[in-house]
């Protein structure tokens, strides 16, 4: 799909992050946005900073994706006011590293929530919407943990292993409808998903590793418009898909690039 002036988008957890950058690169390129988050402010800032589109005013909804009836009302209200959706990014997420057993269920239960269910209802919400359009393009936010899952990220990597799976299916259960699916896989992008626990992430994990959200966008645009299956960035995160069939040499690649703390058992 060709993201180009009139494209309609509906994007969650624009506010910041991925979906901000994003969010402004396609503003650029024409497009006529539908933005989600929880925050009000961040959303009312974003849109104004936002290039005005020919084709009318860029909208906001305030929505909680991890509750349906918030999801679906929104996204029925964006789909009226940009009088259909072509391209929806279901990108809201959240991340807390912590072992385990260790991890307040309550944080546990939020990624669940937010990264699970709000994935869930973005997609049951727009997709009615989609169909009755002339086609469009789906991007689903999973994450390079989606792959393969690293210690301290149990929940986390479950909760995008599970939007992988989610994306994966409706590629193909949606073809001959005109809409196509993309995964998107992600490393370590310097946004503000960490900010709350910068103080205390795992060994393997180091902010020195985060590379510019700037980067991760341009391949998320080309993937779109290629309609790539997945858009694996930086590409080296490609590797962890061998994972499924060779879990031994992916902890061991992993053990020599990000050290014992990745793989601590390598048998
Ligand atoms: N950054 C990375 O390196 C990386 C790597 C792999 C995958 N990802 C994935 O990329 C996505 C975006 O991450 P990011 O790094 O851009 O995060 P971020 O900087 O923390 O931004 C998250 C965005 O999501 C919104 N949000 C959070 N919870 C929400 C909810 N319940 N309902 C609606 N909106 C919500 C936030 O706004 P409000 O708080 O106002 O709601 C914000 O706009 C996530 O799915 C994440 O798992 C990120």
């Amino acid at each position: 799909m060709r993201i180009q002036r009139g494209t309609r988008v509906v994007i969650t957890g624009a506010s910041r992050g991925i979906g901000r950058a994003l969010s402004a690169e396609l503003a650029g390129r024409g497009a006529r946005l539908g933005l989600i988050a929880r925050g009000k402010e961040g959303l009312e800032e974003l849109a104004g900073e936002l290039p005005d589109t020919p084709d009318g005013p860029h909208v906001t909804a305030v929505a909680d994706v991890s509750k349906w009836g918030q999801t679906s009302r929104a996204i029925d209200r964006l789909a009226k006011n940009l009088g259909g959706i072509d391209l929806l990014v279901a990108n809201a997420g959240v991340l807390d590293y912590a072992p385990f057993l260790e991890q307040e269920l309550e944080e546990a239960e939020r990624m669940v929530h937010v990264n699970v269910f709000g994935t869930m209802y973005t997609l049951r919400a727009a997709l009615p919407h989609m169909l009755r359009g002339p086609g469009g393009h789906v991007v689903v936010m999973s994450s390079a943990a989606g792959l393969r899952s690293f210690p301290w990220g149990a929940v986390y990597g479950a909760t995008k292993a599970f939007d992988r799976g989610l994306a994966e299916a409706l590629r193909h259960e949606l073809a001959g409808t005109g809409i196509s699916v993309t995964t998107v896989y992600p490393g370590e992008y310097g946004t503000t998903i960490l900010q709350h626990q910068r103080d205390r992430l795992p060994a393997w994990r180091s902010n020195d590793e985060e590379r510019p959200v700037e980067e991760l966008v341009e391949a998320i645009i080309a993937g779109v418009e290629d309609d790539a299956r997945g858009v694996y960035a930086p590409p080296a995160v490609r590797v962890l898909g061998l994972s499924g069939i060779a879990p031994r040499l992916t902890d061991q690649i992993l053990t020599r690039v990000r050290g014992r703390s990745a793989a601590p058992r390598c048998d």
